[in-house]
């Protein structure tokens, strides 16, 4: 995607350096655009904890470019499979929701094997990663395409009006490589001239709509609007809404769907107001192990001072202050699970179907045991 004329990725590999990796921080935007560097298995550790990477599948992809990395510093005295298997289970450990991390690691792993040689092993995690990467993008930029026939559908009955979609978090490009999950049907939809109008969830506590998806959606020139959280079943009632689209952090194989916090409540609205709620997802976020989402998946608890505090720009100054009084207490759940029975359908990179087991055979036959 384009940022001031120039064409991005949340993440890449430049072959003329090839000890680190390049990722746009987005703990530092929308206020400043950086891009920061990554050598080390460290390195990716920290940036996923600490959300300079974030979003489903680029935190799959910064994970499998890690394992590469880390492969260049391994000790010879040692067995280097067994080093790089401790490295990936430290990096899986970087944020527990999203099985993209293990998927992404697994997918690496399974390149290597004892009987090679310290420089093999480096190249196999090199051409992995890459090939990981480009299947993530590939897969978003299908799930747009299995995705715009809602959006065409809804614009039928809106006589040249827009299509008002509401999002919740980040789930566009800065979250997937390139072109998003939620997002890239909204991409291609405008890209074809289909007027569309996106309500972007606040996103506390962390505010990844307020900070990135407006700022992607503006850098598009795609028409969106801010809102509060809490604001979306208010539109809903009054007709404001014609469907929501929101990503994925794991998907079970019954089709419960774990996205950012508060998602749930926007499924319960939207259900309230028959109103269509798709999840965008490619396969590399289904958790085909577990069957019940709410039993099953582990939500990530992050540190209070997130909701005790908000950040925002004091005149020049990206800074953050506190939001309640002394000593108090807050809980911060990163993530909610959506039971299946209120999701209209799984938009994946094979199509969309109905969000059950029956529903992700049909379209992954030869991943679902
Ligand atoms: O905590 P985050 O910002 O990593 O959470 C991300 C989301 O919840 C996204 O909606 C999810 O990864 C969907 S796919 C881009």
């Amino acid at each position: 995607m384009k940022v001031n004329g120039k064409e991005y990725r949340s993440l890449w590999f430049d072959p003329d350096f090839p000890d680190r990796i390049f990722v746009i921080d987005q703990q530092r935007l929308p206020f400043s655009f950086l891009i920061t560097e990554l050598t080390s298995a460290d390195d990716v550790f920290l940036a996923i904890r600490n959300m300079v990477v974030r979003g489903a599948p680029v935190i799959g992809a910064a994970a499998a470019w890690g394992l590469y990395l880390a492969s260049m510093a391994m000790n010879s005295g040692k067995s280097v499979t067994g080093q790089l298997q401790q490295v990936a289970d430290y990096l899986a450990k970087a944020r527990p929701t999203a099985v993209n991390l293990k998927f992404a690691l697994t997918f690496q792993i399974n390149r290597i094997s004892r009987n090679m040689s310290a420089g093999e092993i480096t190249a196999q995690l090199k051409t992995g990663a890459r090939i990981y990467s480009g299947q993530e993008v590939e897969a978003c930029r299908s799930i747009g395409m299995s995705g715009l026939p809602i959006i065409q559908k809804a614009a039928e009955g809106k006589m040249g009006q827009s299509v008002n979609i509401l999002t919740h978090c980040n789930a566009g490009w800065l979250a997937c490589i390139d072109y998003g999950t939620a997002l890239a049907p909204v991409y291609l939809a405008a890209e074809k001239g289909i007027p569309v109008h996106v309500w972007v969830d606040e996103t506390r506590p962390r505010n990844q709509g307020a900070l990135l998806t407006m700022w992607e959606l503006q850098k598009a020139g795609i028409p969106c609007t801010l809102i509060a959280d809490n604001t979306g079943g208010h539109l809903m009632q009054h007709g404001m809404v014609d469907l929501v689209l929101v990503g994925s952090d794991r998907t079970t194989r019954t089709g419960d769907v774990a996205n950012k916090i508060g998602t749930y409540l926007k499924a319960l609205a939207a259900l309230d107001n028959r109103i269509p709620f798709y999840v965008a997802l490619p396969s590399s976020t289904i958790d085909f192990d577990i069957s019940d989402g709410i039993k099953d998946i582990p939500v990530e608890e992050r540190s209070p001072e997130e909701v005790l505090s908000i950040r925002g720009l004091s005149g020049k100054e990206d800074i953050s202050v506190r939001i309640a009084p002394e000593n108090a207490r807050a809980a911060n759940y990163g993530f909610d699970v959506t039971p299946a029975r209120l999701v209209t359908g799984l938009i994946t990179e094979r199509g969309i179907c109905e969000a059950s087991e029956k529903g992700l055979k049909s379209l992954f036959p030869d991943l679902m045991k």
